[in-house]
């Protein structure tokens, strides 16, 4: 009998084919909705691996409901949707998804501090709307980036990729992180930064932290009185680590200039979100990793974590 495994979303055929055979293959048949929690739980109960999302919890309830499971592997880098210390506990491994989506993600991160800073989708509209009638000295003029000071929060993989960006934007780079990185100092020239000091110093303010019980809404009213009124905060890694009525605040008050996110507390937001509504706010539906080429590379590292896992290999990408 082949192994069982449960994909929780619609994956692309081709992407399945060379796995084709190796397992039988149990999938939600839908692209843009998520599994129903019942469905998720009946299907775990006879699965030995699981292929999931950011979208699904991962909890005790669902670790009891998987007799014979020996692996999820999460297609995102992050696991904040996984109990992993309960997975361990069901002697589950976890896998994600690290390094496949690093420069992917760097790059949307970047573009939204830039599309942020210069106002683009404001400016897109303006044309849009039929606003534009003449050129004039100021119009929809917005924040330069070369020159300026970057504060990386979170010092991962993506992180560097991000700093790496900012050194030929010719920014001076900042960074807070659990702890000192000598490379990223050496070759980047950057700075360390407690917390505090950060804030106050940086221009654009990047949340690339994981969520954990320790930097859960660390961008908080208190972070955001620090921040200059003219910096540009942008958050690329997950909406817990900011209290957006902190932030609703901070940028109607003009404590700080604007925002640019593509994550937030609980996801999908709808229009009427009070973020969505501000000008000085560019939001976009959760895409730091979205470019085919990384989302393909995502699932095949996942699938190759199943096939290790179930075969009584190691997994390639566990967390720890
Ligand atoms: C991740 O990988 O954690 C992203 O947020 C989803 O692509």
């Amino acid at each position: 009998m082949k192994p069982v495994i449960y994909v929780t979303r619609k994956v692309p055929d081709e992407v399945l084919q060379p796995y084709q055979d190796l397992f039988e293959w149990r999938m939600w048949e839908k692209e843009d909705v998520p599994v129903p929690r019942d469905v998720l739980l009946r299907e775990v109960a006879s699965a030995d691996g699981v292929l999931c999302l950011l979208t699904e919890t991962v909890d005790r309830e669902f670790l009891a409901a998987g007799k014979n499971l020996k692996i999820v592997a999460n297609m995102a880098v992050g696991y904040d949707n996984i109990d992993v210390e309960a997975a361990h506990e069901h002697g589950v491994v976890v896998t994600n998804t690290p390094d496949v989506l690093t420069e992917t993600t760097a790059d949307l991160t970047f573009a939204l501090m830039m599309a942020t800073a210069r106002r683009l989708i404001e400016a897109a509209d303006y044309i849009r709307e039929g606003k534009w009638e003449y050129w004039t000295p100021y119009l929809l003029a917005g924040s330069d980036i070369h020159g300026k000071t970057i504060g990386i929060v979170g010092m991962g993989r993506i992180g560097e990729a991000v700093a790496r960006r900012a050194k030929g934007f010719g920014m001076s780079i900042l960074y807070h992180n659990r702890s000192r990185k000598e490379n990223v100092e050496r070759e980047l020239g950057a700075d360390y930064r407690d917390f505090p000091e950060l804030l106050q110093e940086a221009d654009f303010i990047i949340s690339l932290t994981p969520l954990t019980k320790q930097t859960s809404k660390m961008f908080n009213q208190e972070a955001f009185n620090m921040m200059k009124s003219s910096a540009i905060f942008v958050n690329a890694s997950r909406g817990g680590t900011v209290d957006e009525q902190a932030l609703y605040d901070a940028l109607t008050n003009n404590d700080i200039r604007a925002a640019g996110l593509d994550v937030f507390v609980n996801e999908p937001i709808s229009p009427e979100h009070p973020l969505v509504e501000l000008e000085n706010v560019v939001c976009l539906p959760h895409i730091g990793s979205a470019s085919a080429a990384t989302r393909t590379e995502m699932l095949e590292l996942c699938l190759d974590n199943l096939k290790a896992v179930v075969n009584g290999y190691d997994a390639i990408t566990p967390v720890k």
